[in-house]
């Protein structure tokens, strides 16, 4: 069974995530991501939840001289998928909150959409900070509240009347950490010594409303929770309420917020 609040699929709910969510919508943070790590020759980035990886091959792809990359995620399904892209990555398996690595082992860190699915996110960090060398530097991107993200507040209000709370607390969880004052708190508990967050606005495109819907359902704990006649009453009513987001082109666009943080 997938898990409902620590994003756990299997291989199957991977696959899709890998084709059709990554591009649609990680694919762009990815380059976020990259970006600010601002990465070195010779440098070790560690990827932590790397997912199927799309953090850790879009640093590959910027060419960096002898950069080596690791990464890491709790779901051996995710890392599967990952492996069979990219094999020469060093994928390795484990818990964020109990990092598999030596202390002072990362020059660069990166966390793209991990940390609110983790149980203890304070220990987690402490674990990045644990090892990352002396003046290297992490990034770590959380979205923001659901209610800044207006495309996935009227996708839950429809996943809510028509799947229940339970659905709804699903989708809500990957906004659990958007508030600015918890993000503080953790960062506090966590003894992080200083941190920079810079909140960013980014469109997300996907081809259709069905193809959105879909995302959010097969490539996504809901997948196990949802019954035929709820995934039918959401894809028809999803093309009536979220119409507002459909261009002439019947692709759907979006803007979405997500806080970036960096840790020195
Ligand atoms: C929404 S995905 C993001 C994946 C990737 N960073 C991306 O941007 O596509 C969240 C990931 O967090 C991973 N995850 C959840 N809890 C974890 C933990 N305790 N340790 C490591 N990875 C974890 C999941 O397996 C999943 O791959």
């Amino acid at each position: 069974m997938d898990d409902n609040n620590t994003y756990q699929l299997q291989k199957k709910g991977a696959k899709f995530y890998e084709k059709n969510f990554v591009p649609s919508l990680f694919q762009k943070w990815a380059e976020i991501s990259v970006q600010k790590l601002s990465l070195k020759e010779s440098d070790h980035l560690l990827d932590v939840a790397c997912g199927t990886g799309i953090v850790a091959r879009t640093a590959r792809d910027k060419k960096i001289e002898n950069l080596k990359i690791t990464g890491c995620d709790i779901n051996p399904g995710m890392l599967e998928v990952a492996s069979e892209i990219d094999p020469e990555i060093n994928w390795v398996k484990g818990n964020a909150e109990n990092l598999p690595f030596e202390n002072d082992s990362f020059e660069k860190i990166s966390c793209q959409f991990g940390l609110m699915f983790f149980k203890d996110p304070v220990k987690a960090i402490m674990e990045m900070n644990r090892v990352k060398r002396k003046n290297g530097k992490i990034i770590i991107a959380i979205w923001d509240k659901v209610e800044a993200n207006e495309g996935y507040f009227d996708l839950l209000q429809l996943v809510e009347n028509i799947g229940g709370k339970d659905l709804g607390l699903i989708l809500r969880s990957p906004f659990n950490l958007g508030d600015k004052d918890l993000i503080d708190k953790i960062l506090k508990l966590s003894k992080t010594p200083g941190y920079e967050l810079e909140t960013i606005q980014s469109f997300v495109e996907f081809p259709s409303i069905e193809h959105w819907i879909d995302c959010d359902v097969k490539a996504s704990p809901i997948a196990d929770k949802i019954t035929d006649q709820q995934y039918s009453s959401l894809q028809r009513e999803a093309k009536k309420k979220l119409y507002q987001y459909v261009d002439d082109d019947q692709k759907v666009r979006f803007n979405m917020s997500a806080h970036i943080l960096t840790l020195k």
